[in-house]
């Protein structure tokens, strides 16, 4: 397959609604995360505009904040608000992976 086919094929896979996976598809989140959250949390989520989302830097925050900010976003702020996007497993997952830390590639 043709890098720009795997492109396309990758643009379609963000199109499905959430509410269409009920198991969180980690690939597709582990995506959504480097792109949507990168774009401000910096690529490695060590912070750009928005604050770094390390483990070290979410020590002490409880999980269930990080899966409120990451659904309502944080209004008048520049965090945007992922519930109408994302599934509750989905945003459970990003949080819980967060809160692990990801791997640096
Ligand atoms: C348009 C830029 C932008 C995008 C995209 C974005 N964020 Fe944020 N995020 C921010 C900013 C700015 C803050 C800090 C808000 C504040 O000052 O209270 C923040 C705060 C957070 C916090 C709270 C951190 C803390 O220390 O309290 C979490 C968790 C978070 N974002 C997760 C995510 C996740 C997960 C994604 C992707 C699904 C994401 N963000 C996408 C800009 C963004």
């Amino acid at each position: 397959m043709k890098a720009s086919m795997f492109g396309s094929a990758m643009a379609v896979l963000m199109l499905i609604p959430a509410w269409a996976t009920a198991t969180p598809d980690a690939a597709r989140l582990e995506h959504l995360l480097t792109q949507d959250c990168g774009a401000c949390h910096g690529l490695h989520l060590t912070g750009g505009l928005g604050p770094p989302l390390t483990p070290q830097a979410l020590a002490g925050q409880p999980r269930a904040s990080l899966i409120a900010t990451i659904t309502y976003g944080r209004p008048a702020r520049a965090m945007p608000g992922w519930g109408p996007l994302l599934s509750a497993g989905d945003i459970a997952w990003l949080a819980d992976r967060l809160l692990q830390g990801r791997p640096t590639p």
